[in-house]
């Protein structure tokens, strides 16, 4: 690569970089993670939506490695044959040697190679690679915490894999690049023995950081008082940390996804991120801009049929003028923010019950727990709700064509006797179907811990029952989100799409997926300055509130004033009129370029130069430039928000209450756009990151 620089690219104000060639032909990249074709959290995430982008560079050179399960492998991968001897060659011995390895292509955008390992079938295995992990750094695992052994026998076939790789992988050089703590005994093994490879190792969470904040320690300002060694003992997570840190250690290249994490990896970890590589979103736009405005409307009513068959008999609340608010995500309850949540909605409901507003606000928990199916109650809500449908429809029928043979005679019918006394009888029938002596669940599944359950648990406290008074509900789906389910059947994005605002106020995250996705789909969300995306947000966008993007502050505030804060962006966002929400949802979906892939790949990049440049400096060399950065690149306040900051509480450019002119809003936003477009210099429209070859290489200078 040495002095092989082939353009400074430059834009008319926007930033400068070099474009460097990548032999990407001679490289193959390995990436390695628990959740390849496995979905547990956001780590999936980060893989899924950027397979399309690293396939795009890489292609046939890039392979995804992660663990085998019968399900993902039926449902998301096609078996075939592996594109070279290397890979066919190094499957075959695992396989003489016992071992199973499946191959395939990931059936995602990118269709990324996938090599997937049989962790149970190789659980014979497990004392001897006890014994090599303990020789190579003296970690030891105990027998009882099952998923840290499976963690081994997963690192130990990566780390084999890799070698078979690298006996015969002739003039061709690796990257290896790791994933979390779970991938990284392949990394600590492949390094002890000294495989020729080029390694990555990316945290997207500390053990440690997670457990304190979830024990609601004081993490930020104590960030360097812990005694780590000591706090990882007694929470018997002392040998994962040292797998943690010695994965950290041994990298070439440490990388993390936030500039709040990679501070807190230089304490919990010891060692300071080389890169900050921020998550992105495979961003897709829709030819018709206003195409997500319409999802919106059309989803919001599939939500809207579950609310009125969930409610059934207490529809005493208009739904033109409900709105609907959800938080999402691993059943983290205070890491996530559910406990500041549920505080805030109860100052909600007494807020709007104050003002005698006439909005109502219903809110979904949707957190995976330990259930024993869907409650009885919450069944029965859906059936009575499609009774009353199909009684209604075949009414109608009838009226219909009684109604029509009388216009065909030439008559005006009766309307009184148009439906006879049977008709009324089966409306009456209906309509007592609908009693109910108990009030609309706060929970759609039989909860197993039901009475320890957390939510649950506040619920009680705070006594938002779901009762006729109260102008917050709650609806807890202790499950993700599928469209095939009997209860709710819709995908989570359809989901999110329907909603009008994600709440995620967390204490505890690294990145927070959910609130990005909610950004590219142009729904407004809520965040926190502890949250890796917030904080990006608030560095790049300058009236985030203003772009639907409400930053908690849980850094500097105690919890009373952030959950004030909190019950004060809610209770304005239930102020805004229908328009007013038109308008913001624009603004919010203008932000998508930000979190494109397209942009964001380049931290990537830059990481697996890096990692080139240092394992093999002889071949590889890097200037030594900083990783690129977008420091000093602003979303300016959209141009007709007053530039005051209590201007963007009414984020609107009209205050008009009137509701339904939907022509007239797009106008006024597109008119707005166009204003802004012309006003920005973004680097975030510049369009697809040059693929193949290229290797976009230095430091944005404006
Ligand atoms: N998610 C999902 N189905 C749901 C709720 C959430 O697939 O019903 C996904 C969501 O799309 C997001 C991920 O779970 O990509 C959560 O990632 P995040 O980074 O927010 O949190 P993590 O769980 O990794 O801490
Ligand atoms: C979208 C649709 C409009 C609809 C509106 C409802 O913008 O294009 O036709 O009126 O959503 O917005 P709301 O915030 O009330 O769900
Ligand atoms: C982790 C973090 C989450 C982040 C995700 C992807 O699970 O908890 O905040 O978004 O990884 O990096």
């Amino acid at each position: 690569l040495r002095g092989r620089s082939l353009s400074v690219t430059s834009l008319s104000g926007l930033p400068h970089w070099e474009v460097e060639e990548l032999p990407v032909e001679d490289v193959l990249l390995f990436e390695v993670a628990w959740e390849v074709t496995n979905k547990v959290g956001g780590i999936y995430t980060v893989i899924q939506t950027k397979a399309k982008a690293t396939a795009d560079e890489w292609g046939d050179n890039y392979f995804l490695i992660g663990p085998y399960f019968e399900h993902n492998m039926k449902t998301q991968v096609e078996q075939c044959e592996p594109p070279n001897d290397t890979i066919r060659r190094a499957m075959e011995t695992m396989s003489q040697h016992g071992c199973q390895v499946h191959f395939g292509r990931w059936l995602i955008e990118g269709s990324p190679y996938v090599v997937l390992f049989d962790v149970g079938y190789s659980a014979c295995n497990l004392d001897r690679w006890k014994g090599d992990l303990w020789e190579a750094c003296r970690i030891g695992i105990p027998h009882h915490d099952q998923e840290a052994n499976d963690m081994l026998i997963f690192g130990s076939l990566t780390a084999w894999f890799l070698k078979e790789v690298t006996d015969h992988v002739n003039e061709k050089h690796v990257i290896a690049h790791f994933h979390e703590w779970q991938a990284g005994t392949g990394l600590i093994l492949s390094r002890a023995q000294k495989l020729p490879l080029a390694t990555i190792f990316t945290t997207h969470a500390t053990l440690l950081g997670r457990y304190l904040c979830a024990a609601n320690m004081d993490f930020y300002n104590h960030l360097d008082k812990f005694n780590i060694d000591k706090e990882a003992g007694e929470r018997q997570i002392y040998h994962r940390y040292c797998m943690e840190r010695a994965s950290v250690h041994c990298a070439h290249v440490f990388t993390t996804v936030s500039e709040i994490t990679a501070i807190e990896a230089e304490h919990m970890l010891k060692r300071k991120p080389d890169v900050v590589t921020p998550n992105g979103l495979n961003v897709k736009k829709f030819s018709a801009v206003h195409e997500f405005q319409n999802l919106h409307a059309m989803y919001k009513a599939r939500i809207q049929d579950f609310v009125r068959g969930h409610f059934y008999g207490h529809l005493d609340f208009d739904l033109e003028k409900t709105l609907f608010l959800f938080i999402a995500g691993r059943y983290e309850f205070s890491n996530k923010g559910a406990d500041i949540f549920l505080e805030s909605l109860s100052r909600l409901n007494f807020l709007l019950r104050m003002h005698k507003s006439d909005v109502t606000v219903v809110v979904f928990f949707i957190m995976p727990a330990k259930t024993n199916n869907f409650n009885v109650e919450t069944l029965k809500g859906q059936a009575v709700r499609k009774q009353l449908w199909d009684t209604a429809h075949a009414l109608k029928e009838k009226f219909g064509k009684k109604l029509y043979d009388a216009l065909l005679r030439g008559e005006v019918p009766d309307m009184n006797s148009i439906l006879d006394r049977d008709d009324l009888t089966i409306m009456k029938r209906a309509i007592f179907s609908t009693q109910r002596h108990s009030l609309p669940p706060v929970t759609t599944h039989n909860m197993i811990d039901d009475s320890s359950d957390p939510i649950l648990s506040t619920i009680r406290r705070i006594g938002l029952f779901n009762s006729r008074t109260d102008r917050v509900k709650v609806i807890l789906h202790p499950e993700f989100l599928s469209s095939t389910s009997p209860l709710l059947p819709m995908d989570y994005e359809e989901f999110v799409r329907g909603c009008h605002l994600g709440v995620f106020p967390s204490y505890y995250e690294p990145w927070g997926y959910t609130p990005a996705e909610c950004t590219v789909m142009g729904i407004p969300s809520v965040t926190t300055n502890l949250s890796g995306f917030g904080c990006f947000m608030q560095e790049h966008v300058a009236d985030p509130a203003a772009y639907g993007i409400y930053i908690v502050d849980r850094r500097f505030r105690s919890p009373d004033d952030s959950c004030n804060q909190l019950t004060k962006f809610l209770y304005g966002f239930c102020k805004q009129s229908r328009r007013q929400r038109i308008i913001q949802r624009n603004r919010t979906e203008r932000l998508s370029d930000l979190l494109d892939w397209r942009y964001l790949a380049r931290y990537y990049q830059h990481a697996r130069h890096l990692t080139l440049s240092r394992a093999f400096p002889e071949k590889f060399h890097m200037e030594p430039t900083s990783p690129p950065t977008t420091e000093g690149f602003k979303y300016p306040r959209p141009s007709s928000v007053p530039p005051s900051p209590s201007g963007s509480q009414v984020s609107s450019p009209h205050s008009s209450d009137v509701e339904n002119d939907d022509e007239e809003d797009r106008y006024d936003e597109e008119v707005e756009a166009e204003r802004d477009r012309v006003n920005i210099k973004s680097p975030f429209s510049l369009g697809p990151v040059p693929h193949g070859k290229k290797k976009l290489h230095g430091e944005y200078k404006n």
